[in-house]
């Protein structure tokens, strides 16, 4: 195992860190399978950092089928004590409007038929006792604290706090279904969120999310989704989150 160190997985739109100074990319076989591709161990503005895209090196993993079991463990293996989970998201409250950056605080889990625990007896030293971890607050404070502080180091407009609202995807979400989510009291929706925050805590890593708005959710516009704008905004979104990457490893 390698120095504490931060782990970014990216998600759609960043596929890989443009200005990584590559060291080497590691294949990691977990015990519980193979992760979305070999793990990037570079440097980045002077900091030892690791990369990992969700979606695989090619783009080619829906959300449902991501091993997000054997992406956690490889990073942990790897060296990490801290995950920066970047992920494009659908925008539901009215200041979540397209290319904006939020720095979400809570989750509601809609996903379903996901791997989602390390506690369930498959791994033979995990076994021995079901252990409920706290996950009050889903995402690790002092991450979601030196975000804010290279966002206004690098005045980056990011939105503090939210609710995600985690879907099973591919699929985007009916009309019906953003009204409920609302209802619910979520503010944003991705497919990705879930099980990667409760599994970043099972093994006590510092886990935060990086959303970048990549649409208004359905029903939000008159008209329909399309992947050209998702692409589109998401290019602006995601030279933000560059940005506010640079500015946290150069803290
Ligand atoms: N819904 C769910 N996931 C998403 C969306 C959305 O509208 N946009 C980008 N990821």
């Amino acid at each position: 195992m390698g120095t504490p160190t931060l782990a970014i997985i990216g998600g759609t739109g960043l596929d890989a860190l443009v200005d990584i100074k590559l060291d080497k990319r590691e294949i990691i076989i977990t015990p519980f399978g193979e992760p979305s591709g070999p793990v990037t161990r570079g440097n980045l503005f002077g900091q030892e950092v690791l990369f990992l895209p969700r979606h695989g090196y090619s783009h080619s993993i829906a959300p449902h089928l991501i091993n997000y079991r054997a992406n956690i463990w490889a990073l942990r293996d790897a060296g990490a004590d801290s995950i920066l989970a970047v992920a494009a998201v659908g925008g539901i409250r009215s200041d979540m409007g397209p290319g904006q950056v939020v720095i979400p605080d809570q989750i509601i889990d809609y996903s379903w038929g996901r791997k989602s625990t390390f506690f369930d007896g498959t791994y033979e030293t995990r076994d021995s006792k079901v252990t409920h971890i706290d996950f009050t607050h889903p995402y690790s404070n002092a991450l979601r604290q030196r975000l804010f502080n290279a966002a206004s180091a690098a005045k980056i407009d990011v939105v503090d706090g939210g609710t995600y609202a985690a879907t099973q995807g591919p699929r985007l979400e009916t009309a019906a279904e953003i009204t409920r989510l609302e209802r619910d009291g979520c503010h944003l929706v991705g497919m990705t969120g879930m099980p990667e925050a409760s599994l970043a805590r099972e093994l006590e890593l510092h886990y935060a999310c990086c959303a970048v708005v990549a649409n208004w959710a359905a029903g939000k516009t008159d008209g329909i989704i399309t992947m050209e704008e998702i692409e589109t905004n998401l290019t602006g979104g995601m030279q933000q989150v560059s940005e506010l990457i640079k500015a946290l490893m150069s803290a």
